[in-house]
């Protein structure tokens, strides 16, 4: 691949971009992170995954590294450079390069933040196989720290869970907190619909604030579904008529397994895929 990427303040092709080992993002996972998909050139939930940069940034100390407009054309120029029309746009702050390694925070006067961004062509993200045919996920502890609404490089124990879920011949794992109840997928929000109704954990410190999540009940809302923000155990997903997952890659995924429990009829269910429908043509419709 020959992507230009950009990395504080300068595009430059993906083979001569540099950051310092003394990046804190790189020495100490001080970093956090946002993912936008890209759809027909345009940015889905711009808007929203700003916000959430923002409270990110804001419950770490982390100065911000520039302002949204300046974010918005940071994005536009690489879907630009790269001619992206269906994929995803990766952005990441990082607390800068004090120059060596510390515990300590720099002091945000001297130490400037890192930003880099980089663009990924994902031509299924609509039309992708799995959409149609559901995954299967295994549920495993969820070992992460306390702090999973701030969006984090943390990423060891999800890409643990992924890898879990590969050897055991899924695709994906579910968390589950010490209380046997669900939190959510390695890297997105988790659902279960029984008798019409739409399920899944309310927000709080234990799960990441999904923009997709919030774009997803806002369109069921508004198509009369009933949504129940509340926990839920395995048990209850394993009898659940429908599963499935949202996250800004996989949009609204049904997931038809969960360990050994084929969930309700073992194929997408209605729910999942209208939502699923919704979601894509009103993002699209909003897209910037
Ligand atoms: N992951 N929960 C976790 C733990 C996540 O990592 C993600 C997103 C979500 C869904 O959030 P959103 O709808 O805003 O994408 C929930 C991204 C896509 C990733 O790490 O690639």
């Amino acid at each position: 691949m020959n992507r230009i990427v950009y990395v504080n303040g300068d595009y430059l092709p993906e083979g001569e971009a540099r950051v310092s080992v003394f990046d804190r993002g790189f020495l100490m996972a001080d970093a956090v992170y946002e993912v936008t998909s890209v759809l027909g050139g345009k940015l889905i939930d711009f808007a929203g995954h700003c916000a959430r940069l923002r409270r990110s940034l804001g419950e770490l100390d982390m100065p911000s590294p520039a302002s949204d407009d300046d974010l918005l054309s940071i994005h536009r120029e690489l879907v630009a450079r790269n001619g992206i029309v269906d994929g995803q746009i990766y952005l990441q702050v990082t607390r800068g390069n004090p120059g060596d390694r510390d515990f300590a925070f720099p002091d945000p006067a001297i130490v400037a933040p890192g930003m880099v961004l980089f663009t990924q062509v994902k031509p299924n993200l609509v039309e992708n196989p799995d959409a149609k045919r559901g995954i299967a996920v295994i549920s495993i502890p969820d070992m992460r720290w306390g702090r999973r609404d701030i969006k984090t490089t943390q990423l060891l124990y999800p890409s643990m869970g992924k890898m879990m879920a590969k050897k055991a011949g899924a695709d994906d794992a579910w968390f589950v907190g010490e209380d046997g109840l669900v939190t959510e997928g390695t890297s997105n929000n988790a659902y279960i619909v029984k008798d019409g109704r739409i399920i899944t954990r309310a927000l709080s410190n234990d799960i990441l604030h999904g923009i997709t999540r919030a774009a997803v009940l806002r369109f069921a809302a508004e198509a009369q579904m009933v949504v129940e923000e509340r926990s839920f155990t395995i048990a209850e997903a394993e009898a659940a008529d429908e599963a499935f997952v949202t996250s800004a890659s996989a949009f609204v995924m049904p997931v038809v397994k969960i360990d050994d429990s084929v969930v309700g009829t073992g194929k997408p269910g209605p729910v999942a895929t209208r939502l699923r429908e919704i979601y894509v043509e009103e993002s699209r419709k909003a897209a910037i």
